[in-house]
């Protein structure tokens, strides 16, 4: 009998977010430098390895995967694992595969991840004006993302947006990406941007809009209810009451979701995070690679999940952005 997994303050691991590559075919302004270096490919977990050691967390009681990236889709062969995934779909042990995705490949891969078991995906999505969304992707074209979108919706997958609140650059769209969503039925998400990585001085506190202020805004146009739902994760939901729609507000910089946290991250190298603001992992890929045979690896999970802190660090508070921790959001999966 495998005991399920419950870390020291008593909450069960029941989520699973998998970075399966470091690499984006975007540079975002908030996420990566222009010139990145990326992670010579013998470091990454091959696509054997990655389904060995999710389904190893899946034997431990983890029921809902998340796939990221990076970009998730630009990884090569990455339908062979979400086709491998699929035969935990079918025996019931897994309740959700889904991935979050800049939209770049969607056109191409919709229709296989349907097929492969995926219901609902998130897609990154900050506006909706051409310009902007080459300024702040660099590398990034808005018609190949809303193709992509449009090939999601047509493939039966729900679609989730998630768009980074950027002061000064998306406030003036508020209402547009509120709209816009309702009328495709989509589910909408505001992200506090975080002070993730070293991204050659552009300052992060400048882009800050917290969302307390969005809210007061959307509260000007809109009534909202605040909803119980909570996904064990940062995102609080309200409902506008004038459309039924539900929009998110993820604020990772507040404490107020460290006790009901349910996930880990596994990066593309085998690392694992118990916690996005803390610098602690385990890795995980030399005992997976150390035997062909799983219980190495599963100690080791079960080693680091006896880790996992209480909560992060985070803090916006002060002048300095404190509790910053130096990696990126391409390298922990966001
Ligand atoms: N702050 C907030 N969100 C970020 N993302 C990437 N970097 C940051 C950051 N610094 C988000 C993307 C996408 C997901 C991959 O992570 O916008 O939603
Ligand atoms: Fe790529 Fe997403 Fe980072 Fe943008 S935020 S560079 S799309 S991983």
């Amino acid at each position: 009998m495998t005991a399920p997994l419950i870390d020291p303050f008593a909450r069960p691991i029941s989520y699973l977010r998998v970075s399966v590559t470091d690499r984006c075919d975007f540079r975002c302004v908030y996420c990566m430098a222009e010139n990145m270096t990326f992670l010579p490919k013998a470091e990454l977990l091959t696509l054997e390895e990655l389904d060995r050691l999710c389904s190893a967390f899946i034997r431990l009681g983890v029921h809902k995967l998340r796939i990221t990236g990076g970009e998730p889709l630009v990884r090569r062969d990455i339908l062979t694992f979400f086709r491998g995934m699929s035969r935990h779909l079918d025996s019931g042990a897994l309740r959700e595969l889904t991935l979050t995705t800049n939209g770049s490949q969607l056109a191409r891969f919709a229709g296989d991840l349907a097929a492969a078991g995926v219901r609902r995906i998130n897609v990154s999505l900050d506006t909706l004006d051409e310009k902007k969304f080459a300024e702040v992707t660099r590398w990034g074209r808005l018609p190949q993302v809303l193709k992509g979108i449009d090939a999601a919706q047509a493939a039966g997958l729900r679609v989730k947006i998630n768009a980074v609140a950027l002061k000064g650059f998306n406030e003036d769209e508020l209402f547009a990406l509120v709209d816009w969503c309702a009328a495709r039925d989509m589910d909408l998400t505001f992200i506090e941007v975080m002070p993730m990585g070293d991204l050659g001085g552009e300052d992060r506190l400048d882009q800050y809009w917290p969302l307390r202020d969005l809210r007061a805004r959307l509260a000007e146009r809109f009534t909202l209810t605040d909803l119980a739902e909570r996904s064990g994760g940062p995102a609080r939901y309200v409902r506008l009451e004038e459309t039924g729609q539900k929009i998110g507000f993820i604020t990772p910089l507040t404490h107020n979701f460290c006790e009901s946290c349910n996930r880990v991250r596994l990066t593309c190298t085998g690392e694992l995070y118990m916690c996005l603001g803390q610098e602690d992992m385990a890795d995980l890929r030399a005992p997976l690679r150390a035997s062909p045979n799983d219980s190495e690896v599963e100690a080791a999970i079960r080693a680091a999940i006896a880790r996992k802190p209480k909560g992060h660090d985070f803090d916006y508070s002060r002048q300095r952005v404190d509790g910053q921790v130096s990696r990126h959001m391409s390298h922990t999966g966001g």
